[in-house]
């Protein structure tokens, strides 16, 4: 048994209470190799903002539980070194089940993720509970979901979003004990979220709803990403086949940041970001070979794209 406490990570209790009372979102940004925690690091500490890092079942089994682990450890000193101490959370993104999270609080993470949204309700509360009472007997946070986003979550896929529904919240978070809530208004995983003609709407009504029922609970927002046009014209520019990709709008994000919503989940955007930079980098540069060569660029697009999230969508900047 690891505590995060050694490792020099923080839980999510703090930053959310302050994100709260302050009317922005804390980061949170999956990893899943060095370039993208560099990225991701940089990016943080250079506009002070709080960060949350993500790990992924699919990214412990990409890059291994451990390595991974000692990478997230690693980043606490890299933030020193390039200047600044800001608070980092290392968290399990959509964990499935009770064993998985007490494996991941036993590595070393400081918060965990209980996903039993797809459970019929009693069961997602039964589980999560017993999530919450083993977390939090080392001081681990907790995030639980109500609510189904449309599209693939967790291998399981859904055609319609299955809305949060407001008047269930209080009773969840009161039976389970979660310290956040994520909860589902309209977002969805990668880069296709709305068809083609559709409105890019999230349903902000619900979440003040919400907000209404849970007065000061932290909100969590997953498939959150963007989709950033400008992006996507740079992937197929030099090669790529992304055909009607449509993100959610970030001033609606923005707002989202400004009431309950204290974690914004963003993962697809990053890949998009670095899949143009080593894709132009192929293109213009074919005799090039050094994986330093596109994997750097790639690195420099990613916390560029950064630190736009935590200052113009998030408004974490200064916040550290
Ligand atoms: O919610 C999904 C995240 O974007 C992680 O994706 O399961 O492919 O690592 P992944
Ligand atoms: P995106 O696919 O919109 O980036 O969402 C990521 C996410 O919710 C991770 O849990
Ligand atoms: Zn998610």
């Amino acid at each position: 048994m690891i505590s995060y406490k050694d490792l020099g990570l923080v839980n999510s209790r703090e930053i959310f209470t302050k994100a709260m009372k302050g009317g922005y979102a804390i980061p949170a940004f999956n990893f899943n190799n060095m370039e993208q925690l560099q990225a991701i690091i940089q990016a943080c500490v250079e506009t002070r903002s709080p960060v949350i890092l993500q790990v992924s079942s699919g990214a412990r089994k990409y890059a291994n539980q451990t390595l991974l682990r000692y990478m997230a450890q690693g980043a606490v000193e890299y933030a020193k070194e390039l200047g600044y101490n800001i608070p980092i959370v290392l968290h399990l993104d959509h964990g499935d089940s009770f064993e998985l999270c007490k494996s991941c609080i036993e590595y070393g993470f400081s918060s965990v993720m209980i996903d039993g949204s797809h459970l019929p309700y009693d069961e997602n509360v039964a589980l999560t509970r017993r999530v919450v009472e083993y977390a939090h007997k080392y001081d681990v946070t907790v995030e639980g979901e109500l609510g189904v986003l449309a599209g693939v979550e967790d291998d399981v896929s859904a055609e319609e979003h299955t809305y949060t529904r407001p008047e269930e919240v209080q009773d969840f978070v009161s039976k389970t004990g979660v310290d956040s809530l994520a909860i589902s208004i309209g977002t969805s995983h990668g880069a296709f979220k709305f068809k083609p003609g559709q409105k890019p709407e999230i349903r902000l009504d619900i979440l003040y709803e919400i907000e209404k029922r849970i007065p000061g609970f932290p909100i969590v927002l997953h498939g959150s990403s963007s989709v950033p046009q400008d992006i996507v014209a740079e992937i197929n520019k030099y090669g790529g086949a992304l055909k009607d990709s449509i993100g959610i709008p970030e001033e609606q994000l923005r707002k989202a940041a400004r009431s309950a919503v204290c974690k914004i989940n963003i993962d697809s955007d990053g890949r998009l970001a670095m899949t143009a930079a080593v894709r132009k980098v192929f293109v213009e540069k074919p005799a090039e070979f050094d994986p330093r060569k596109y994997l750097g660029p790639a690195r420099d697009k990613l916390k560029e794209l950064y630190k736009h999230k935590v200052i113009n969508v998030l408004g974490s900047n200064d916040k550290a």
